[in-house]
């Protein structure tokens, strides 16, 4: 996983929790790292998950909502990151089902160390979508936040379910409805 992923997460944390918040989540952790990162390294995904089960058991927050809140923070990181990537799009709808054949295969040029999940469109209209998102992460919730905040960016808003195919989270569908 990407090192941007660890210190935009560690700043979102000690500016909702505090530093001790930091320090406490790092030091519970066992870390290869030891916790200090750089935007450019790349780092194991378990230090990761790691971090968000000691903050989700010191904040009683689930770790599918962290993630959530944690991609809405993400999504205003790529917008000022990866501005031109943005502006090929002028439909929401357009930009996630384009994520598997374009965004992130933009992404892999510039990370090819990345570790992205797949995306499959099952089904899409003008106004709605459906796609299977395949991941050993389970990150779907990280999705679910980008996705939100995509409809966002145009202006726009969504309904977006999502149902577990793998009780692990490995594999998800997305019913995407716009409003
Ligand atoms: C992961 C970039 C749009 C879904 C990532 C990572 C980067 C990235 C850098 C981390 C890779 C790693 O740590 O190795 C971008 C950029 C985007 C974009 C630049 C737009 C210009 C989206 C959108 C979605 C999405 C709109 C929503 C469906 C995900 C998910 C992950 C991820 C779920 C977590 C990894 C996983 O589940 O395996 N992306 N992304 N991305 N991205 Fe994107």
């Amino acid at each position: 996983m990407k090192g941007i992923v660890f210190t935009e997460f560690l700043d979102l944390v000690e500016d909702k929790f505090g530093l001790e918040m930091v320090d406490r989540i790092i030091t519970a952790s066992t870390l290869k790292s030891d916790g200090v990162y750089t935007a450019v390294g790349t780092y194991s995904f378990s230090e990761m998950l790691q971090l968000l089960e000691h903050l989700s058991e010191n904040t009683g927050i689930s770790i599918d909502n962290l993630l959530l809140v944690y991609a809405e923070h993400f999504f205003s990181v790529i917008e000022k990151s990866y501005p031109g990537l943005l502006a090929t799009y002028k439909d929401p709808i357009e930009m996630i089902s384009s994520i598997e054949n374009h965004i992130h295969v933009e992404v892999r040029k510039i990370y090819p160390d990345a570790e992205l999940p797949t995306f499959e469109v099952l089904d899409k209209t003008e106004d709605s979508l459906v796609l299977i998102y395949k991941s050993s992460r389970a990150m779907h919730h990280f999705g679910l936040g980008l996705m939100n905040k995509t409809f966002e960016h145009f202006n726009s808003t969504a309904k977006i379910d999502l149902e577990k195919i793998k009780e692990d989270g490995t594999e998800v569908r997305f019913f995407i409805q716009r409003n």
